[in-house]
């Protein structure tokens, strides 16, 4: 049988499949030639579902055409390694999502609210046989999974002549069905009218060539976090056992004060628009507890009250980055950094950190990728997803090279998990390490992880007061102020003394939680971790039970299995810049990290190691 082989895309030929992958059927580039002859103008920007991946080639024919994103299923874990890394060869993994899962198992559930429906969906089973196609082409059309419009392109081969009969579901049209030698086409349209498919929003109507989508937007990929967050809940929505480890916020309760005055500010007013820059209590409160922190004098206008610290740093790098400036950030680093960085034209340089380092950025490392270009270089500090945090030393060694080398630079100090903590690690001021560059560092901060206030969304940026005045113009003519009720719980669990015997719970139980956790990942073969000084995050590396020569290529294929197979939702390292490892968040209760550390052992345990 002939592997599918053939096809160029923007110059580079397509390889062939993985040895030991059975059971593909071969495809000639002229059937496909002729699919997309007949598909024109309805692949431009088309979100792609390819059920049957194989070798990805409708897929990236379909992104080279102009297709906006393409998901690609596959069941084999080799195949799915492969697909990865042909995406990257091609420039095209932004826009590609490749899932090691079988195609009616993805589409067994509705499709859940935060997926956007296809466009454009390519079934090409290796086997084809009705008790394929019939299920697969049911539940595309009764979950949700199609766009008004869409395009569901089915190819199989003819056997002994004859072609196969697929049960189009009611109210989706068969549009084309043709012989090509032995391979068989149908193409058939989802209807166009939201009345037909009535849990559609009336937004969806709209047909997918009238909808303009930039190739800024384009470039960003959606949060792999909230991704296996979905996943997980679908899951349980099914009445499985779910473990969660992939929580990337407190399990707690905001402390009594906060919600309360939230209640109070909601009822008895007033609720209005707040100031942009934030309420002048806010500011005063911010900047009173940042001096206090950092041991210098803020005054409340160094401070730009926003709608949580993803929105700070997204002001901040909107307000101060070029095309063609650099911003440096450390691997592994929070999920966000690249695409904010990218969303305002400026160019991520990654530090690429190792267990040697102690997943720190240290000074050799950054020396070489500073430049004149260097126009900000990002600490996070405790680190999400490592936790690992920079000591006063660190911080000064890394401040002489930038002093020495690029002296423009900016020093931009992500502090959200400051006060999170354990193990006799303080929290180090980057004001205070970085004596003589203190002009230089801006400070992002906020109280979603301290005060269990994710939800609030209320971010602190502090730094000069031009930079905050550029944040805040981007901010008055974008979000305005943040919500006003919002501001006023901030400001409660800044100032109200009754807040911190809450949040010393919060820290016992985080500090109780991360000895478990610890310890557990510690009887787990084959697995290392780096002590986490702060979070309340373990980033596992499991590098041993992925790649070459184990069951599983990748971290992704392996946290999947552990999701779908063992019921425990971690989230894998690659999308944090550092392949091989798992992040596991312990905002979870004790017995839950207990059993799931347990079923993570026992699953580790069943593999072949490397
Ligand atoms: C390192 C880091 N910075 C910033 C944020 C954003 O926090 P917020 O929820 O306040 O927007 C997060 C949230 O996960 C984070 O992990």
């Amino acid at each position: 049988m002939q592997r599918i082989g053939g096809g160029t895309l923007r110059g580079r030929v397509l390889s062939a499949l993985p040895r030991g992958v059975a059971g593909l059927r071969p495809t000639g580039s002229r059937v496909r030639g002729a699919i997309f002859d007949r598909l024109q103008t309805d692949v431009i920007d088309a979100r792609v579902l390819d059920l049957f991946a194989g070798s990805g080639a409708l897929s990236f024919e379909a992104l080279s055409r102009g297709a906006s994103s393409a998901t690609m299923l596959d069941t084999s874990p080799k195949v799915v390694a492969h697909l990865r890394k042909q995406a990257q060869t091609f420039c095209v993994d932004r826009a590609c999502e490749v899932i090691n899962i079988d195609a009616l198992r993805y589409l067994r559930n509705d499709r859940p609210p935060e997926q956007p429906a296809f466009d454009l969906v390519f079934v090409d089973p290796p086997f084809a046989t009705p008790e394929v196609f019939d299920p697969v082409v049911a539940r595309l059309a009764a979950g949700g999974w199609l766009s008004p419009d869409a395009l569901v392109v089915c190819e199989f081969e003819r056997v002994r002549g004859k072609r196969l009969t697929i049960a189009w579901p009611e109210g989706i049209e068969l549009e084309l069905s043709r012989a090509y030698g032995q391979a068989h086409v149908e193409i058939a349209r989802s209807p166009a009218s939201p009345a037909a498919s009535p849990n559609r929003s009336s937004t969806e109507a709209t047909t997918v060539s009238d909808v303009p989508i930039s190739t800024r937007a384009q470039r960003i990929k959606p949060s792999a976090t909230l991704a296996v967050s979905g996943r997980a809940k679908q899951l349980r929505a099914e009445g499985k056992q779910v473990l969660n480890f992939a929580a990337g916020e407190p399990d707690f309760s905001p402390p009594k004060a906060v919600c309360d005055a939230m209640v109070e500010r909601s009822t008895s007013g007033p609720v209005g628009y707040a100031p942009v820059p934030g309420t002048p209590q806010l500011r005063a409160a911010v900047a009173a507890e940042l001096s206090e922190v950092h041991g210098r004098t803020f005054e409340p206008t160094d401070i730009l009250v926003s709608c949580g610290a993803k929105h700070s740093l997204a002001n901040l790098f909107l307000a101060t980055c070029e095309a063609g400036d650099e911003v440096v950030i450390a691997a592994p680093y929070w999920v966000s950094y690249p695409d904010m960085i990218g969303l305002a034209e400026a160019t991520p340089v990654v530090v690429t950190t190792s267990a040697e380092t102690g997943l720190r950025m240290t000074p050799e490392l950054l020396e070489p990728v500073l430049s004149s270009r260097t126009k900000m270089i990002v600490i996070n500090s405790p680190c999400n997803p490592t936790g690992v945090g920079y000591t006063a030393e660190h911080l000064r060694a890394l401040g002489e090279v930038i002093a020495n080398k690029a002296p423009q630079a900016w020093i931009v100090v992500d502090d959200i998990y400051r006060k999170l903590v354990y193990d006799g690690y303080t929290h180090a001021s980057a004001f205070v390490a970085l004596d003589g560059l203190t002009d230089r560092v801006i400070v992002v901060d906020g109280v979603s992880k301290t005060y269990a206030m994710t939800g609030f969304r209320i971010g602190f940026l502090a730094g000069p007061k031009p930079l905050i005045a550029a944040a805040s113009r981007i901010q008055s003519q974008t979000t305005s102020g943040a919500a006003t009720m919002s501001q006023q719980a901030a400001l409660v669990a800044l100032t109200d003394p009754s807040v911190a015997a809450d949040t010393a719970a919060m820290h016992e139980a985080f500090t109780r939680r991360r000895t478990i956790m610890l310890e557990g990942l510690a009887a787990a073969p084959g697995v290392s971790v780096i002590r986490p000084d702060g979070a309340f995050y373990a980033f596992a590396n499991v590098a041993a039970h992925c790649g070459e020569g184990t069951a599983y290529p990748d971290d992704v294929a392996l946290a999947t299995w552990l999701l779908e197979e063992r019921l425990v939702a971690s989230v894998p390292g690659t999308p944090f810049g550092a392949p091989g490892h798992l992040r596991l968040s312990y905002a979870t209760d004790d017995a839950t990290i207990r059993e799931g550390l347990s079923r993570i052992a026992e699953a580790l345990s069943s593999l072949p190691t490397a």
